[in-house]
């Protein structure tokens, strides 16, 4: 089984399909961003997965009123993406919004350390709500592997969580998987490596010897 997530963060449509090729073996999905979506434009979803053929999760990190959520969220369904990241501060009606379209992936905890003035404070509150509107995911952070102990023991069973801040931002793939994550999400380190391919291999590697 996979659990390794490229998260995608280029600007470059070309750049991205090539690492995309290089590294597709590796990876459970490919994670799209804004600076992709706003450099190469929504169609790179589709070319994407023709590529790699592998699952789309598109992170938007919406959060707005039900129906702005659902006018973007059905633009990028459309597009071919296979999971949208919501925000689960803007209520249940906005996350529903979006999982009446498609599957969708709740941020209940981020992974920089601003993170800790607002949103960790209220992660119990986004647990409760992920585990009410049973979305296929939630996103905690690979920075503070006890949050992810934590969160897993609070979520209902089934709901999988995914974790960046793998690599550039100091969390490390082995810890966050023995902490209870299902998905590690990695960017900068295969991306900005000299050879994606070898990166991705490695981290696959950890992930499959982490259980
Ligand atoms: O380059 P790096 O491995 O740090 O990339 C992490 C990716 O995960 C980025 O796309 C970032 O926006 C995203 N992310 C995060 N922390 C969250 C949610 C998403 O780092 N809580």
């Amino acid at each position: 089984m996979k659990r390794l997530v490229l998260a995608l963060d280029v600007y470059e449509r070309e750049r991205a399909l090539e690492i995309a090729r290089e590294t597709s073996d590796y990876l459970w999905a490919i994670k799209v961003n804004w600076p992709l979506i706003l450099g190469a434009g929504l169609d790179v979803i589709k070319e994407l997965k023709e590529t790699a053929n592998v699952p789309l999760i598109a992170d938007l990190k919406l959060a707005d009123i039900p129906n702005t959520n659902r006018l973007i969220a059905g633009k990028v369904f459309e597009a071919g993406a296979d999971y949208v990241i919501v925000h689960g501060f803007t209520g249940r009606d906005s996350v529903n919004a979006v999982k009446e379209l498609g599957e969708v992936i709740i941020v209940v905890e981020m992974s920089h350390p601003g993170a800790e003035e607002f949103i960790q404070p209220v992660a119990d509150g986004l647990i409760k709500l992920a585990n009410d509107v049973r979305p296929f995911g939630v996103i905690a952070p690979a920075t503070r592997p006890e949050r992810i102990s934590y969160i897993r023991s609070k979520l209902r069973d089934g709901i999988k969580i995914l974790t960046p801040g793998v690599g550039a931002q100091g969390g490390s793939a082995k810890k966050a998987l023995e902490a209870g994550a299902d998905y590690v999400i990695v960017g900068r380190s295969i991306y900005e490596s000299k050879n994606p391919r070898e990166k991705a291999r490695k981290f696959h590697e950890e992930l499959m010897g982490a259980i």
